[in-house]
């Protein structure tokens, strides 16, 4: 195997900038902040932070809606603090990563005021127009994700155009040579800039079906789901020709050297790793979001990791994912005590690990009363646990009543616990998660077998999901109780193995019996090398 590189050792930190610090009191984090706390980022030990969109945006959908591709939004701050935050990263030696949002843009975005504008601009063919149906209304059945019909209609040209997220996202015309040319361009630029690579938004979203087939209807629909689960997108995502899209950006990628390509992909794993491309022409990472979609129990977990490893292409590197911006906190899905064992899991199965931040203070998802909701998926379709604010709130540094945050109010208000879950009281703390996740990320990074070493599961009964490590003369078995009850695990016969690190921060040292009992919600690594 050829030396790993940065992104197949490393971890990467997501920050959510509205939420990380700010700086200047206005309540909304910003690129100082985080300039402000990279030295917090390289004591827990990361090695790249993506950070979620930072450009110029009417905030329809905070940021992923980007009326200028190639500069900051002042609320963040701009280039030239964008430069200066890289150059403090890099001086650390912490990698980079932007969010690249390639799918629509801002309704504001002067391509789309053009295109807008009339039938013959030569802007049109830039985002998908057509016309009503015969008879009137949108031209198929095609839904938002954020609700409704994916079609707004525009009076004064008498066509619709189709928006997969808000009416305020037109989608842009992948199939349009100059759309994937001005894309590319904007990579570059920010490449130029020294950036270390992107996530790209929704990358299995970028081409639909050029004859506007209806989709089907989903016969496993029940109320109570998004609305837009009513139909398959067989039409409208993941279609075939979106791998020759994902090439083109990767060999923008590779024009610069040691650059990484990570793509947001929400599908089952045999659709999902079809994304490395042919011949690994594609996404370096195709995000693997199983985590957070599978049920929380040693079986399924046990299984699902098993059928990620056999489905990888050759060369192809894994990676984990428990939470981000969208989805339900780790903490609240799965309880404070399993949030443990899963930050174990996290950083000791094969594989790139992505952190979402706050996760390491065991944050939980925080209830945000109606007056103070912001997210636009939860105020088009209210009321069946849409709205993503609760896991956005902001990060909890220390006991303050700005929670280290803020000097001002914040955007979103901060968990009613946070004088306890935070980072200062935590750091002092031998027993509190943020040690824990400091804990194992120090292991990773001394023994190279955890982060890039071979991986084999071992069997094992019940509630326990077992798995062995191994590389560079080193072996270790991680073992997760992943259940609230007390278990046991039958230890692999004549092996002698030492406790490096448990779940509980105890138990250090000492010499695993052969019938190892695990407590309740408890991981533990062993050194099995002596
Ligand atoms: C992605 C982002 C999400 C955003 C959507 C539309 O799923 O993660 O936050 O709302 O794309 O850009």
């Amino acid at each position: 195997m050829p030396e790993p590189v940065w992104w197949q050792r490393g971890i990467v930190y997501q920050i959510y900038p509205r939420s990380f610090m700010d700086s200047n009191g206005d309540g909304i984090g910003d690129l100082p902040g985080i300039r402000q706390r990279l030295d917090y980022l390289t004591w827990l030990g990361v090695d790249a932070i993506w950070i979620s969109p930072v450009y110029p945006s009417p905030m329809a959908d905070f940021g992923y809606d980007i009326s200028n591709y190639v500069d900051i939004h002042p609320v963040f701050g701009t280039l030239e603090e964008f430069d200066r935050l890289l150059a403090e990263a890099h001086q650390r030696g912490l990698k980079l990563i932007l969010d690249f949002v390639p799918n629509h843009t801002s309704d504001q975005h002067p391509w789309f005021l053009e295109s807008r504008s009339s039938r013959t601009n030569p802007r049109r063919d830039w985002y998908i127009w057509a016309d009503p149906r015969p008879g009137g209304g949108p031209p198929n059945n095609w839904l938002s994700d954020f609700g409704g019909t994916a079609w707004e209609f525009d009076e004064r040209s008498g066509q619709y155009y189709y928006h997969a997220f808000l009416r305020e996202q037109p989608d842009l015309n992948w199939r349009n040579p100059a759309v994937c040319q001005a894309m590319h361009d904007v990579l570059r630029f920010w490449l130029r800039r020294g950036v270390d690579g992107f996530r790209v938004d929704v990358i299995w979203y970028l081409i639909k079906d050029d004859q506007l087939r209806d989709n089907p209807p989903n016969p496993a629909y029940s109320e109570g789901e998004p609305p837009h689960h009513a139909v398959l997108p067989l039409h409208t995502a993941d279609r075939p020709e979106i791998h020759a899209v994902v090439a083109g950006l990767r060999r923008v990628i590779d024009e610069f050297t040691d650059r990484v390509l990570i793509g947001e992909i929400y599908l089952p794993i045999e659709r999902l790793v079809s994304y490395y491309g042919a011949d690994l022409s594609g996404a370096h990472l195709p995000f693997n979001f199983q985590l957070i979609q599978t049920q929380w129990n040693a079986r399924a977990i046990a299984a699902l990791i098993d059928s990620y490893e056999a489905a990888l292409p050759p060369g192809g590197w894994p990676n984990w994912v428990l939470g981000n911006h969208d989805k339900s906190r780790i903490a609240t899905r799965i309880g404070a005590a399993q949030a443990r064992a899963a930050a174990m899991l996290l950083l000791t199965v094969r594989g790139t690990p992505t952190m979402y931040y706050g996760d390491e203070i065991g944050m939980t998802d925080v209830p945000i009363p109606r007056h103070l909701l912001q997210d636009p998926f939860e105020r088009n379709v209210p009321g069946i646990g849409c709205g993503r604010d609760p896991e956005r709130t902001p990060m909890q540094w220390d006991a303050s009543p700005g929670a280290g945050f803020t000097t001002g109010r914040p955007w979103l208000p901060f968990a009613p616990d946070w004088q306890e879950t935070n980072v200062a009281t935590q750091a002092g703390l031998s027993g509190s998660i943020l040690t824990l996740c400091r804990r194992l990320i120090a292991l990773r990074r001394a023994e190279p077998a955890l982060a890039v070493g071979s991986y084999s599961p071992v069997h094992s009964e019940g509630d326990v999901l077992a798995y062995i490590r191994e590389g560079s003369g080193r072996r270790f078995l991680v073992a997760l109780n992943l259940a609230s009850r007390p278990a046991q695990l039958t230890m692999p016969a004549g092996a002698t193995a030492r406790m490096l690190l448990t779940t509980y921060l105890d138990r250090e040292g000492e010499i695993a019996p052969s019938l190892l009992p695990l407590r309740p919600d408890e991981g533990v690594i062993l050194d099995l090398s002596q």
